[in-house]
């Protein structure tokens, strides 16, 4: 099979990484790993897009250097990555000398071709500030519709586009003066030659989604393709165009070929060579995208890479937007989460779950409803996957599996033999069947469990061999679910791996069952998500004032990751305590049985809870702004039962529900197996 070289859209560098990005890496990761399991040889690549207005506007604005500036959201970006199990094989930046070379090569190239032509542009130049202003950095009144305060592209009331110089009353968004109409002459590259062959090229049978092959066809390749204005004059964060002094390559044309200049350094780096991974036809070349840039990378694209003779892609996979609960992502509604925020509050593998379960090879936006989210993990992922493994291992532990396969009635062998449509799945980008079918599968699983029941077995002495039998297809089964999905769950696969001893890295490790081999103790896979962690995380997401008034930390700005170390900081330790001390704190295990609003309390929630048998206690918590008591019924927690009752203005509260936090409360529970009652020590 050809080489297989992989990229996602490099990230901009002047903001953090959000759900929305994470649809894209998350699916281009899968793809990559599925992949890699298969013994192909595929390489994932990845950079920051660094260049461009926006950044050198917000160094001017932290008093940085761009540099800085991107160095540290490079680090942060990278960082956000590797919590999601995102495997890229070398991260890039387009602010390096392998990209700037290789502007100049395919420049040089376009040059020698006679496609750059240039051009008087006509823009609104800020005197104050001594630039042009892209459309972002201009504001005004409507030219259609007098609405106020638009930008300069495109109006937000009525939806009309417009150039920024037909807006009424301009104002520049940097100083706020009125801008000046100035003009200067702009390098532009012909696209119009390469239009015969971009007609057959978009249009190939998988080069990318139908729906945009025919868009393209049916409005652009239609007609004469315009020119491209590459350049930007100066001041301008990027490289400077050697054969126009004072004039700087547009942001979108040093971008795309960030994807080269990142695989030539992974090539330096690996010893291998780049004209294998670029100049060849032995390697197959897909990127996949956002359907905001598709123009880039089906038009501009293609048409730079052909001038300079390296290979096209063979395939441009287009994913939708995505919304949050049916609406597009909202800072005010708390839906605009950075990647760093759900980190806190939740495990990566729900989400690459639940986008797995989403994502197919179409267009159409997709949508995240966090109430779906949390059903979903737990009804098929937990209930499902990982409740195979914690039916059956502990039987087994220190045993370990049969030594040779028993009969299963042909399960095994069915599940192997899926593995083809499974896989097939994958290639094709179809993750929501590559879920679908391995969820029935686990189906399957979970009946022969039922009707077998080892748990009952292992209560009759002369069943041993019948439990080892029963354990070792159950975990056999297990183990195959797990494979299937370990391009979407890498950690679990990890995790299963030590759990049964054996390599979880290969796709044809499905069509072999694991016999004879030991078992060892079996510890969490996976936990069920709470409705309430969700909660939190849309709490801390919202801004500054709402986030106030709920209690919780507001986010900061820059960068939204914080130190491990902060909580402990903040809230210096409390004088040492001897064991007598400690002991004379009566904690127990308890369970919340009612839990309800305290009208009149702006914090309070006045909860019932269980202390094992009948024993019941009312205790007034200061959690209402962090919990739904619907969310918190139900739940164990550890209560403080020999504190001093204290009167209240609304009732007796006759203990106190430990909890964790400064500006935001995170409840303690134990661990599942606890039972009201319990002391704890
Ligand atoms: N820097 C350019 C890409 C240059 S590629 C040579 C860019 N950066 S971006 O940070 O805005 O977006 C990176 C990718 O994330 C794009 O493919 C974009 O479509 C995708 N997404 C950004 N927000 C998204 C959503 N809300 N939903 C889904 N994908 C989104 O574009
Ligand atoms: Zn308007």
């Amino acid at each position: 099979m050809k080489r297989l070289l992989i990229t996602s859209a490099l990230p901009y560098a002047n903001g953090h990484i959000h759900l929305g990005h994470l649809v894209e890496y998350t699916q281009t990761d899968i793809f990559a790993r599925y992949w890699r399991m298969t013994g192909r040889r595929a390489i994932y690549l990845c950079a920051d897009d660094t260049h461009g207005t926006a950044i050198m506007i917000r160094a001017r604005q932290e008093g940085r250097s761009e540099v800085d500036v991107i160095a540290d959201m490079n680090a942060a970006h990278q960082r956000d990555f590797a919590a999601f199990q995102i495997r890229v094989d070398h991260y890039g930046s387009t602010n390096s000398p392998a990209n700037r070379a290789l502007c100049h090569e395919i420049w040089a190239s376009l040059r020698e071709r006679g496609r750059v032509t240039t051009k008087d542009v006509t823009q609104l130049f800020d005197p104050k500030e001594g630039m042009f202003l892209a459309d972002r950095f201009v504001k005004g009144t409507c030219p259609k519709c007098a609405a106020p305060d638009q930008y300069g592209d495109s109006c937000d009331k009525c939806g009309s586009t417009y150039a920024a110089t037909d807006l009424v009353e301009p104002r520049s968004a940097l100083t706020g003066v009125r801008p000046e109409v100035r003009s200067a002459q702009h390098l532009m590259v012909a696209i119009e030659p390469e239009r015969p062959f971009l007609a057959t090229w978009t249009q190939a049978e998988g080069r990318m989604p139908k729906e945009i092959a025919n868009y393209l066809a049916g409005h652009f390749l239609s007609e004469p393709l315009r020119d491209w204005d590459v350049s930007r004059p100066a001041p301008y964060f990027g490289f400077e165009i050697p054969d126009a002094p004072g004039n700087y390559w547009y942001v979108w044309f040093d971008a795309p070929i960030g994807y080269i200049a990142t695989s030539k350094e992974w090539c330096d780096r690996e010893g291998e060579s780049f004209d294998d991974w670029w100049r060849s036809e032995e390697t197959e070349i897909v990127h996949v995208i956002g359907k905001d840039i598709v123009y880039f990378h089906t038009l501009f694209w293609p048409a730079m890479l052909r001038s300079a003779g390296f290979t096209l892609p063979s395939r441009v996979q287009v994913h939708g937007f995505l919304t949050v609960n049916g609406e597009k992502m909202s800072k005010s509604k708390g839906t605009f989460v950075l990647a760093s925020t759900y980190l806190k509050h939740l495990d990566p593998a729900y989400l690459r779950y639940y986008y797995a379960s989403k994502l197919s090879s179409k267009v159409d936006d997709i949508d995240l409803n966090l109430e779906e989210l949390v059903n979903k993990v737990n009804a098929e992922l937990v209930n499902k996957v990982v409740n195979l493994a914690s039916r059956s291992s502990r039987f087994v532990a220190g045993v370990g599996l049969s030594p040779v396969y028993p009969d299963d009635g042909g399960l095994f062998a069915a599940a192997a033999a899926e593995g083809d449509a499974i896989g097939a799945a994958y290639a094709a980008f179809d993750f929501a069947r590559a879920t679908r079918l391995i969820i029935a599968l686990a189906d399957r699983a979970n009946e022969y469990v039922d009707r077998m029941q080892p748990w009952a077995l292992a209560k009759q002495p002369d069943k041993k061999a019948e439990v080892q039998a029963v354990c070792t297809v159950a975990l056999n089964l297990f183990r195959q679910i797990v494979l299937y999905l370990a391009p979407v769950l890498p950690k679990l696969a990890d995790d299963v791996a030590r759990l049964l001893g054996c390599p979880m890295d290969r796709w044809a490790h499905a069509k072999t069952p694991l016999v004879g081999t030991p078992v060892s103790a079996y510890e969490h896979l996976m936990k069920r998500v709470e409705p309430a962690a969700v909660e939190r995380m849309v709490a801390e997401s919202r801004p500054a004032e709402e986030a106030a008034t709920a209690g919780a930390a507001a986010p900061s700005g820059a960068a939204g990751v914080e130190d491990d170390g902060a909580a402990l900081a903040k809230e210096p330790l409390a004088p040492e305590c001897t064991i007598d001390d400690f002991s004379k704190i009566d904690l127990r295990v308890a369970r919340i049985l009612t839990a309800e609003h305290v009208p009149e309390a702006k914090k309070l929630l006045k909860l019932t809870v269980s202390l094992g048998g009948e024993a019941r206690r009312t205790v007034f918590a200061g959690i209402k702004a962090h919990y739904k008591p619907e969310d918190l019924v139900g739940r164990l927690v550890i209560v403080c039962a020999n504190l001093a009752p204290r009167k209240m203005k609304f009732g007796l509260s006759e203990g106190m529900v430990l909890a964790a936090g400064d500006d935001t409360v995170h409840v303690l529970s134990p661990d599942s197996g606890a039972k009201p009652g319990m002391r704890v020590h």
